[in-house]
């Protein structure tokens, strides 16, 4: 066996000797001992004369094959509009959030309209497995089930009979190669396994799925290599206690990054949702200070979200920022610009935001929305109730426009919105809705009636 190295199982650096922290990412006792892993894709240590291959021009000669559309709409959309025969897809998120339920569900649907899917389970007995299909009410589908971990038993099953058109494993953690001594699970493992599945997709055209499990850190535990060797990375995720779920993707060499596809955990499987919107706005009834509403876009969707915000009087020592769902920063700055140009002093007081329904909101037009309810929250005034807002702040304390403007409004009118705060310059139809259109902060500040009341107080 060649040198052994110490590697992080958390970030993949190699260091020559043990320590309790590794130094490339901060992990506390993520270091552990592994024989010297072999150069990807070579077993080889003696010097091979190589072949020559023709080198080509950009044009492509055949026309791209058809993707494979699964029929679970959401999730043919975060793919970019149904899987690339021969890529190679990692699939991330936390245990139990529901992975192996999703990729079950959108391989039996695959199948039942005619494709070719097979799913090798290698942290289930079958019997786990069929018991779940039961549940979900796919017992019937024709997905080829198999219960393996040994990559190399999984290549010559594969490849012995049809060809598939598209492979799930769940999950990657659990492969291991019998040409490596070290143990499955262990980043060498995970490495050389999964580039022996990317390798296979390549070669014969199936599609390959990976289950991955995230670390609390949220990476995907271990591999972080695997994501470079894949050509599209989704992630699942969903807060505790909420029925919702979110695939996201974070890396797709054939679509968009930005499409999200949303899903409720229901007693038989994941239930499409269509109009997500619905689903966050659902049980809205506070007419409490505090609360905006966000008219938002993620991809080509538009998305209604509820921000919550909390002021309160900060005790001792700095003032407490805690915020579920939007940047740490970003709060950070709208809290200044308010301060500094729009005259509402909230800096020194304890605040605390979130985004209703544990959604993740990376739009800056969710900038607007953040600051009226902070500012709701900061004056006690509420927001009036049939509003939505959208708008970036700049440090200057200008709002500028957003994107997209009707396609927001459309889908508030839609949800019985009847007035939008919206940046001054939008010049769209407002879809039925009366438009409140606003300079800056101040204006801002002026409408919801915390600064000096130059145009009167807000009405609903
Ligand atoms: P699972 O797909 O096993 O998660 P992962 O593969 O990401 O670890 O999902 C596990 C959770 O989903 C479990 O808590 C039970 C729940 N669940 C349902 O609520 N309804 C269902 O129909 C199924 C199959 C699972
Ligand atoms: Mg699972």
């Amino acid at each position: 066996m060649a040198k052994s190295s110490f590697t992080c199982q958390s970030c993949g650096a190699v260091h020559s000797k043990w320590s309790g922290r590794c130094e490339a990412c901060g992990g506390w006792n993520t270091i552990a001992e592994e024989g010297a892993a072999p150069p990807l894709g070579a077993g080889a240590t003696k010097r091979i004369k190589g072949r020559k291959f023709a080198l080509e021009d950009l044009k492509t000669e055949d026309a791209a094959p058809p993707r494979r559309v699964t029929g679970l709409a959401e999730f043919d959309r975060v793919t970019g509009g149904g899987i690339v025969p021969g890529s190679a897809i990692l699939i991330g998120g936390d245990p139990g959030v529901g992975k192996s339920t999703l990729i079950l569900q959108a391989l039996a649907t695959y199948a039942a309209r005619g494709g070719n899917a097979v799913y090798i389970s290698g942290e289930e007995a079958m019997a786990q497995v069929r018991l779940r299909a039961a549940r979900m009410g796919l017992s019937d589908s024709p997905v080829a089930l198999g219960a393996a971990t040994n990559v190399e038993d999984i290549l010559a099953t594969l490849e012995s009979g049809k060809r598939p058109d598209i492979v799930a494993i769940d999950s990657i953690q659990t492969i291991w190669t019998g040409t490596m001594e070290a143990a499955p699970g262990t980043i060498a493992q995970v490495r050389t396994a999964s580039f022996d599945l990317v390798r296979y997709a390549k070669a014969s055209g199936a599609a390959v799925i990976l289950v991955g499990h995230v670390t609390k850190e949220g990476q995907i535990a271990g591999p972080k290599q695997v994501e470079h060797l894949v050509d599209a990375v989704l992630y699942f995720e969903g807060e505790r206690g909420h029925h919702f779920r979110v695939l996201r993707a974070v890396k797709n060499r054939f679509g968009p990054t930005d499409e999200i596809g949303v899903f409720e955990m229901t007693g038989k499987g994941l239930a499409e949702i269509a109009n997500p919107s619905a689903l966050f706005l659902g049980d809205r009834h506070s007419t409490s200070p505090g609360t905006a509403v966000f008219a938002g876009i993620e991809g080509t969707r538009p998305l209604l979200v509820e921000i919550q915000a909390l002021v309160a009087a900060a005790g001792y020592g700095s003032p407490r920022r805690a915020v579920v769902g939007w940047d740490t920063g970003r709060l950070a700055m709208i809290l200044a610009v308010l301060d500094a140009r729009g005259g509402v002093g909230i800096s020194a007081s304890d605040v605390y935001l979130n985004v209703a329904g544990g959604l993740k909101v990376g739009e800056p037009a969710a900038d607007l929305a953040a600051a009226a309810a902070l500012i709701s929250s900061f004056t006690g005034q509420p927001l009036p109730r049939e509003t939505v807002f959208f708008g970036e702040i700049s440090l200057s304390g200008d709002v500028r426009p957003a994107p997209q403007a009707e396609l927001r409004l459309k889908e508030a009118a839609k949800l019985g919105f009847s007035t939008a705060v919206v940046p001054a310059g939008t010049k769209v139809d407002g879809a039925g809705l009366v438009l409140k259109p606003i300079g800056d902060v101040t204006d801002l500040a002026a409408l919801i009636g915390a600064a000096s009341p130059r145009r009167g107080r807000m009405t609903a």
